[in-house]
């Protein structure tokens, strides 16, 4: 898969860039990421790439001219459907489910805002989709970028390797991970639940589906309501709602 990315600083990539997994996927030659610098796309002396924005108001905004050139160009001979993605607090929510469709495509372009924003006419002409990573505001999308392509190159099949699968992850079933444990088998007079010792695969999946099930209902209910569930899954629910209130009795008794 290839990932273009356009940026004012192409070295906040360095680090988290060309280490682990996002190592392994460039080396094994699974993902070629490419970086893009916008301010060589400026025909300035100095390089600029923003004015002040029409209408008043503070900050500076990327000239349009600049940034389609420069989309235009990384774009080059790009299959027919490449997305250009821009990063924006604006844009739809990233999820699990987005990660998994960029991950089929073989080519995608990610641009970065900075300063106040982006011409408008950027996003009219060029742009496919606009993803945000959250309800708050970075200072540019270099951060949010990086989150993108972590979360989708880890979705590229051989990435993660046979047992570390990216299919057994919380959110890919719609359900959080049941709680991981190595060894010791007792630590600070807590133990591994008895279970996983046992060899049991079988009962050790059954296991992991019931504690996936209730970290999700404790802590995430509202992802229950996105998801279909069975009646196995609805019944241990109950259950939980029954243990639940009984250890409230029991608090409030002591
Ligand atoms: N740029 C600034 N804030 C952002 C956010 N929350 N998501 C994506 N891009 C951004």
């Amino acid at each position: 898969m290839q990932i273009d990315i356009l940026t004012l600083f192409p070295g906040m990539f360095e680090g988290p860039m060309t280490e682990s997994m996002m190592w392994k996927a460039r080396d094994q030659g699974m993902l070629d990421l490419r970086m893009h610098d916008i301010r060589d796309y400026s025909q300035t002396r100095y390089r600029s790439v923003d004015d002040m924005p029409y209408g008043g108001g503070g900050g500076m905004i990327m000239k349009p001219d600049i940034v389609v050139r420069a989309v235009e160009s990384v774009l080059g001979d790009a299959p027919e459907g490449t997305p250009v993605i821009l990063m924006t607090p604006q844009g739809r929510m990233f999820s699990h489910e987005i990660a998994v469709s960029l991950a089929r495509l073989p080519r995608i372009v990610i641009l970065c805002g900075h300063y106040e924003g982006i011409d408008e006419r950027v996003a009219d002409l060029v742009v496919t989709d606009e993803i945000s990573i959250g309800d708050y505001v970075l200072t540019g999308g270099e951060l949010a970028a990086m989150v993108i392509v972590d979360a989708v190159v880890r979705q590229i099949p051989g990435v993660l390797g046979a047992e570390g699968g990216a299919e057994r992850e919380s959110h890919a079933d719609g359900l959080l991970e049941a709680p991981h444990y190595t060894r010791p088998p007792v630590f600070r007079g807590l133990e591994v639940p008895p279970i996983l010792l046992e060899g049991n695969h079988a009962a050790i999946e059954r296991w992991r589906r019931v504690e996936g099930l209730r970290r999700t209902w404790k802590r995430r209910p509202d992802l229950l309501l996105k998801m279909k569930l069975s009646e196995a899954d609805q019944y241990l629910l109950a259950q939980f709602a029954d243990e639940d209130a009984q250890n409230a009795a029991q608090h409030d008794q002591s």
